[in-house]
């Protein structure tokens, strides 16, 4: 038996110890986040961090499933969650079925994500009946960037609260074994976490969420840009900004390859010859 952890021990940590999630878009990141992470996210924001995208809506079920196979080839411990992208699974529950059967065929992920709160949890229903385990994402939702105009912290605005409150609890309520709680104000965040028995994993939502994601690129420093709430936990870019930099001038001086990178004729053996 596999020593991963599933979607049901997530959902049995509501309320204990803190979730710790990253994301992931290849088995060189995943192996690293294996070591430290209950799951990891295999996130649509790849479109924009890996592949200069403008935004998640143009991210295909095809990018997600190679970057999903990579993950999943380089990790063994965590749960691997891949986010099925924009346009493959609102149209109906059995849409949603189709994609999330085939990524988690073609990939082996153990759980699938997709945004959306009170319009999609028939769909969440659908897919949970079906065996297929379903994160949640509501809140700020990068797939609806044109309609919600922009990239916008939820729940300024008190009297938009019972709306997002039902949304958590409808997903809840449908089956998800957890929920993201994306850019919301923090009071909001920790009336939804009493409310709801699922974990709530927060990004841009405060501590008081059951657990918490990132974007991997965001905390390592490697990102141009990055979000008020994302703390920076490395200074990758710096790193190999340096590395490369040194690279360049050693190949311009030809100091590399010094001879210890060299490979050489083997040694003549002295014989009588
Ligand atoms: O795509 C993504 O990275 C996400 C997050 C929750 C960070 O959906
Ligand atoms: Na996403």
């Amino acid at each position: 038996q596999s020593r991963r952890l599933t979607a049901v021990d997530i959902a049995n940590r509501k309320g204990g110890e803190p979730i710790v999630s990253l994301t992931a878009y290849h088995a060189h990141t995943a192996r690293l986040v294996d070591r430290h992470a209950d799951f990891m996210l295999v996130g649509d924001s790849l479109g924009m961090v890996m592949h200069g995208l403008e935004s998640t809506v143009p991210v295909t079920v095809e990018m997600m499933i190679l970057h999903g196979q990579s993950v999943v080839r380089g990790s063994e411990r965590a749960l691997v969650v891949v986010d099925l992208p924009f346009g493959s699974y609102e149209e109906s529950p059995e849409q949603a079925f189709r994609t999330a059967a085939r990524v988690m065929k073609e990939t082996g992920c153990g759980a699938i994500k997709l945004e959306g709160g009170r319009h999609i949890a028939p769909t969440v229903r659908y897919l949970t009946e079906r065996g297929v385990p379903v994160l949640s994402h509501i809140g700020l939702t990068p797939q609806s960037v044109n309609t919600m105009g922009g990239f916008k912290v939820q729940g300024r605005d008190e009297a938009k609260w019972p709306e997002l409150e039902a949304d958590a609890a409808a997903v809840a309520e449908a089956g998800s074994f957890g929920v993201v709680l994306e850019g919301l104000v923090e009071p909001l965040a920790a009336r939804i976490t009493r409310q709801v028995a699922i974990p709530t994993i927060g990004i841009g939502a405060s501590s008081a969420c059951d657990g918490q994601i990132l974007v991997l690129e965001d905390m390592l420093g490697l990102s141009p840009r990055v979000p008020k709430f994302v703390k920076t936990y490395g200074r990758l870019a710096d790193a190999i900004d340096s590395a490369v930099g040194d690279y360049a001038q050693e190949v311009r001086a030809r100091t590399f390859p010094a001879p210890e990178y060299v490979y050489g004729m083997p040694k003549k053996v002295a014989s009588g010859e």
